[in-house]
C-alpha cells in the first residue's frame, strides 16, 4: 500500500461514518497558542473545539495532520525517530464516545476492504486508573465485545503486565494511557493499539514493555477519550462534553502494512534515499545515519518553509536553521561539496504535493530559502571544519565551541555531534557562559527586544539548566544517593539527563520526581551562586565533578538546601521562573545508566 492510498482509505472510512474531512492545519500553531513551537499532534489545532467551540464541519471530523516534534531531534537516525511525520485522526466533539471509537478503530484495522490486518496480531492497552480517576472498565468491556465479534475470547493482563495465552488487553498507568498535549488543556484516558511485527517468533509470554522495547509490538493507533480539562492550578475538571481524539501515524502504519521493519524502509524515505545516493554516489547501507538525517531534516525543512518559517537565530527559525545545517553537514560527510538541499526538497515536494498542495504553491520560496541558507553555511563550513579539526586532538572548550558558532555558524549541536563522532567532549557549560556573555552585550544594544514574553534562547537554556539540577536532587530523593549525573545535554526544546541507576524507573517514581521538581518550582527558591575552593564545595556537600586542582575556585549553585552543585552556570534567577516541568521519556542510555528527557512547559 502506498502512503496516499493509506491516507485516502482512512479519510474514506471515516467519511462513511459521517465525518467531515478537513485539511491539515499549518505546522505553525495559531497565535493564541504559545504552548508549542510547532504542531506536534493532530489534536493541537483542534483544541478550541475540544473545549467547546463549535466546529464549522460539525461534531465529527477526520484529517491527516502534518506534525513536527523536535524533542528527539538528536535521536533521528536510530530506528524510530523522525522530526516530521503525519498523523491521521478522527474526532468527536461531544458526539460519539468509547463504543464507536473502539469499534471503528477495529473495523478499519481489520476490515478486508480497509487495512485487512490480522486481529490475532493486535494488542491494546487501556487506562488502569490513577489520581482518583478509575480504571477504564468500559473500554475493557468494549474491547472484549469487539474481539468476541471477531471470534476471539480475550483476557486482561494483571499487574505484572505479562502477555500470554488469550491476554490482549493491558491496563497501564497515566504515563502510558492518559493523554494531554501540554501542561494544561483537554485530556483523558486512552486506549492504544499495537501490532505484533514478528509473529514468526511464536507464542508470546513476556512483559508488555519488553515487547515494545524490542519492537516486537509497535504502537499504531491511539484513541483518546477526552472528558477532562486540566487547569493552571493542577486541578482536573470534567468537560461539559465528552470528546474523542485519535492519532494514527502514517509512517508507522505504512511500515506495518508493508511488512517493513521500520519507517525508513517505506517509500516515504526510500524515494529520498535514492536521490541522496544519486547525488553522493554513496549507498544507504553503509551510511544509514547520514541518509536518514538528510532525508528527515530536508523533508521537515521543506514543510516548515511552506508554512512560513524562515531560518533565523531564534525560536522556530533557529530550529529550522539547525536542521538545514545538520543535513548539509551530513551531506559533506558523504562527500557532497555542492548545494544539494534544493534537489532533495524537489523530491519531497514531488512525493507529498498530491496531498499537501501548498508545497507546489510555495515551491519557489522553499527553494530560495534553502539555497540562501545553504550558501550562507557553506561560506564558512569548510573553514569551520578545518578549525574544528585543528582542535580535534583534545576536548573542545566552551570558547572554541562558541567561536565555531559565532564565526562559522556551527549550531552547538553540530559541534557536539562532531565531537561525539571522535569520542571527544565539549564543554557545554562553558559554551553557554560565552553565549550569555555575548548576548548580555548585544542585549544592551537592543534593549527590549525580548519584551512581550518571548524568551530568548539563552534564557530558555538557563531555565532548563536549573531544572536539570532540581531533577538530579529529586531523583536522589526518590531513588537514593547512588544517583549521580553521568551526562547532560540541553537544546532549546528540552533537557537530557543521564544518571547512574540500574533499572527502569516505575511510572510512580517518574511521577514522584516530576512532582518534587514542580513543588520546588512553586516554592520559587532563589538560585544563588557562590565561589569557593573545590575542597570547600565538597565540604558543604555540593555535587559535581571534583576533578579541579587543589585550591582552585569553583562556582557552586544552590537552590536553598534542596540542591547544591558545582557548575559553570548559567542558571535562572529563581526556580519560579521555570514554569511547569514534565518528564517526557525515561529509557536506558548504557549499562547502569538511565536517561531522562524533560521539558519546561
Ligand atoms: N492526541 C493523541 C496523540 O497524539 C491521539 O497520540
Amino acid at each position: 500500500m502506498t502512503a496516499q492510498e493509506l491516507r485516502e482509505k482512512f479519510l474514506k472510512f471515516f467519511e462513511s461514518k459521517g465525518h467531515a474531512i478537513i485539511p491539515s492545519a499549518s505546522l505553525v500553531p495559531r497565535e493564541t497558542d504559545a504552548s508549542v513551537l510547532f504542531t506536534t499532534a493532530g489534536m493541537h489545532p483542534l483544541v478550541p473545539y475540544l473545549l467547546g467551540e463549535k466546529h464549522p464541519g460539525g461534531t465529527r471530523v477526520a484529517n491527516v495532520q502534518k506534525c513536527v516534534r523536535t524533542i528527539d531531534i538528536d535521536d533521528v537516525g536510530d530506528n524510530r525517530h523522525n522530526t516530521f511525520f503525519e498523523m491521521m485522526g478522527n474526532w468527536s466533539f461531544g458526539d460519539y464516545f468509547k463504543k464507536e471509537a473502539i469499534e471503528w478503530s477495529f473495523e478499519f484495522l481489520t476490515g478486508k476492504e480497509w487495512l485487512g490486518l490480522d486481529p490475532k496480531r493486535i494488542y491494546v492497552t487501556v487506562f488502569k486508573g490513577e489520581d482518583n480517576i478509575p480504571r477504564d472498565e468500559e473500554a475493557i468491556r468494549i474491547w472484549k465485545e469487539t474481539f468476541a465479534k471477531a471470534g476471539m475470547e480475550v483476557g486482561v493482563a494483571g499487574e505484572d503486565e505479562i502477555i500470554k495465552g488469550d491476554i490482549r488487553i493491558i491496563p497501564l498507568g497515566s504515563d502510558d494511557n492518559f493523554w494531554i498535549a501540554g501542561a494544561t488543556g483537554p485530556c483523558g484516558g486512552d486506549t492504544e493499539m499495537f501490532y505484533n511485527t514478528r509473529p514468526e517468533e511464536g507464542e508470546i509470554n513476556e512483559k508488555f514493555s519488553n515487547l515494545v522495547d524490542n519492537f516486537r509490538l509497535i504502537e499504531i493507533w491511539n484513541d483518546v477519550f477526552m472528558e477532562f480539562e486540566k487547569k493552571e492550578d493542577g486541578s482536573v475538571e470534567k468537560l461539559a462534553r465528552r470528546n474523542v481524539d485519535t492519532g494514527m501515524g502514517v509512517e508507522r502504519t505504512l511500515a506495518v502494512l508493508n511488512g517493513k521493519e521500520n519507517v525508513f524502509e517505506t517509500e516515504l524515505f526510500q524515494t529520498l534515499f535514492a536521490k541522496v545516493s544519486e547525488i553522493s554516489g554513496k549507498n544507504y547501507e553503509d551510511n544509514e545515519k547520514s541518509f536518514r538525517i538528510i532525508a528527515d531534516h530536508i523533508k521537515a525543512s521543506t514543510f516548515m518553509i511552506a508554512d512560513g518559517v524562515i531560518p533565523s537565530n531564534v525560536q522556530r527559525g533557529y530550529v529550522l536553521r539547525r536542521i538545514i545545517r545538520r543535513a548539509i553537514r551530513h551531506g559533506k560527510h558523504l562527500g557532497v561539496e555542492n548545494n544539494f538541499a534544493k534537489e532533495i526538497s524537489a523530491v519531497v515536494i514531488g512525493m507529498y504535493e498530491v496531498f499537501y498542495h501548498e508545497l507546489e504553491e510555495k515551491k519557489d520560496k522553499i527553494f530560495a530559502e534553502l539555497e540562501k541558507e545553504e550558501n550562507k553555511f557553506r561560506e564558512t563550513l569548510e573553514k569551520g571544519l578545518k578549525e574544528f579539526e585543528k582542535n580535534a586532538t583534545k576536548d573542545i572548550s566552551g570558547k572554541e565551541a562558541f567561536d565555531l558558532y559565532q564565526t562559522y555558524g556551527f549550531p552547538f549541536e553540530i559541534t557536539k555531534e562532531l565531537a561525539d563522532e571522535r569520542g571527544m567532549r565539549v564543554d557545554e557549560k562553558g559554551f553557554q557562559e560565552e553565549l550569555q556573555k555575548h548576548q548580555e552585550l548585544s542585549r544592551t544594544a537592543s534593549a527590549g527586544a525580548f519584551k512581550g514574553g518571548l524568551q530568548s534562547q539563552d534564557e530558555q537554556t538557563a531555565r532548563l539548566h536549573t531544572a536539570t539540577h532540581l531533577l538530579q536532587a529529586a531523583l536522589r530523593e526518590v531513588l537514593g544517593p547512588h544517583v549521580y549525573q553521568k551526562g547532560s545535554n540541553i537544546t532549546p526544546e528540552r533537557l537530557r539527563f543521564d544518571f547512574s541507576h540500574h533499572e527502569k524507573l516505575t511510572p510512580e517514581q517518574i511521577q514522584k520526581a516530576e512532582d518534587i521538581v514542580n513543588e520546588k518550582i512553586r516554592e520559587n527558591i532563589p538560585v544563588v551562586c557562590e565561589e569557593m575552593t573545590v575542597e570547600e564545595a565538597k565540604g558543604r556537600g555540593a555535587l559535581g565533578v571534583f576533578e579541579s586542582k587543589y585550591g582552585e575556585q569553583v562556582k557552586v549553585y544552590s537552590a536553598g538546601e534542596f540542591s547544591k552543585e558545582i557548575c559553570g552556570g548559567p542558571h535562572a534567577g529563581s526556580t519560579g521562573k521555570l514554569g511547569h516541568f514534565k518528564i517526557k521519556k525515561e529509557e536506558a542510555s548504557s549499562s547502569g545508566v538511565r536517561r531522562i528527557k524533560a521539558v519546561l512547559e
